[in-house]
């Protein structure tokens, strides 16, 4: 019998960077809203492995990656030893009015108590700085979540809707919560974009990689009886030429600290 999974840092960096490479190839998207400009002090927020503080730093920007996960920075520091990455918790941010800009691309949907993360977004921007962020919004990845939600039934397991891992607010909610917090809203859109997850084994790697917070407690062999379940569930519908494709519904803001 195999271990229950535990809920300490859920993150594989490896797994990471070899299977969901695509989050950071998205989030280039989102480096064109940031606008960055050589020589400008810039938080990456969530920066996972390093791979788009990189691509700001060859931007000639003074840009520190931070997140939560030290296994995500120790792997961070290995690939860029040149770039200053640093674990911490974008709702306690140790700034005060440091930055030109925060950036944050699939991060923030982790974080369940968005004012406090936006009160310290704003605490570290300089006067005049600007937070631009991309993450997932109301209905993101619904299909595949209700599926799972269905395959807890048909075992008799309860689902905890506690143990739901992600904050996926609506564009509305989110620009009038940055504005509560003083920012300036100037750009607010959400769009569906199905990502395809590579191979046959996407959609279980994805539930197996980014889910783990719905499964805690459960037994190894349930935990495969369900992942397998929504395969079967949703293959007739998610599943084309060879590829997953999941159901994601992105929000993206920028707003101006006054
Ligand atoms: C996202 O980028 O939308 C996302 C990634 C992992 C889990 C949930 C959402």
């Amino acid at each position: 019998m195999n271990k229950p999974v535990e809920s300490d840092d859920i993150w594989d960096a490896n797994l990471y960077d070899g299977k969901h490479g695509f989050v950071s190839k998205y989030g280039n998207n989102v480096i064109n809203i940031l606008e960055p400009n050589m020589g400008e002090s810039i938080l990456d927020l969530g920066c996972g492995t390093g791979d788009l503080t990189k691509t700001l730093y060859d931007l000639g920007v003074y840009v520190t990656g931070m997140d939560k996960s030290a296994n995500m920075i120790d792997q961070a520091r290995f690939k860029y030893p040149d770039i200053p990455f640093q674990v911490g918790d974008a709702t306690a941010l140790p700034f005060d009015e440091t930055f030109d800009a925060i950036f944050s691309n699939a991060t923030l949907h982790w974080i369940k108590s968005p004012e406090k993360a936006l009160q310290s977004i704003y605490h570290s921007l300089k006067k005049g700085g600007r937070f631009v962020a991309e993450f997932g919004a109301k209905g993101n990845v619904k299909t595949i979540t209700n599926s799972i939600e269905k395959q807890f039934a048909m075992l008799g397991l309860t689902y905890q809707q506690e143990r739901f891992p992600w904050y996926f607010p609506s564009v509305g909610e989110y620009a009038s919560l940055m504005e509560l917090v003083g920012f300036k809203v100037v750009y607010a859109s959400q769009f569906e974009r199905p990502t395809p997850l590579e191979g046959g084994n996407g959609l279980r790697n994805w539930i197996e990689m980014f889910g783990k917070m719905m499964f805690i407690g459960l037994e190894y062999e349930t935990i495969q009886k369900i992942i397998t379940g929504v395969e079967n569930d949703l293959r007739d519908t998610m599943f084309q030429d060879n590829s997953w494709i999941a159901d994601y519904e992105r929000i993206r803001v920028k707003g101006i600290k006054e």
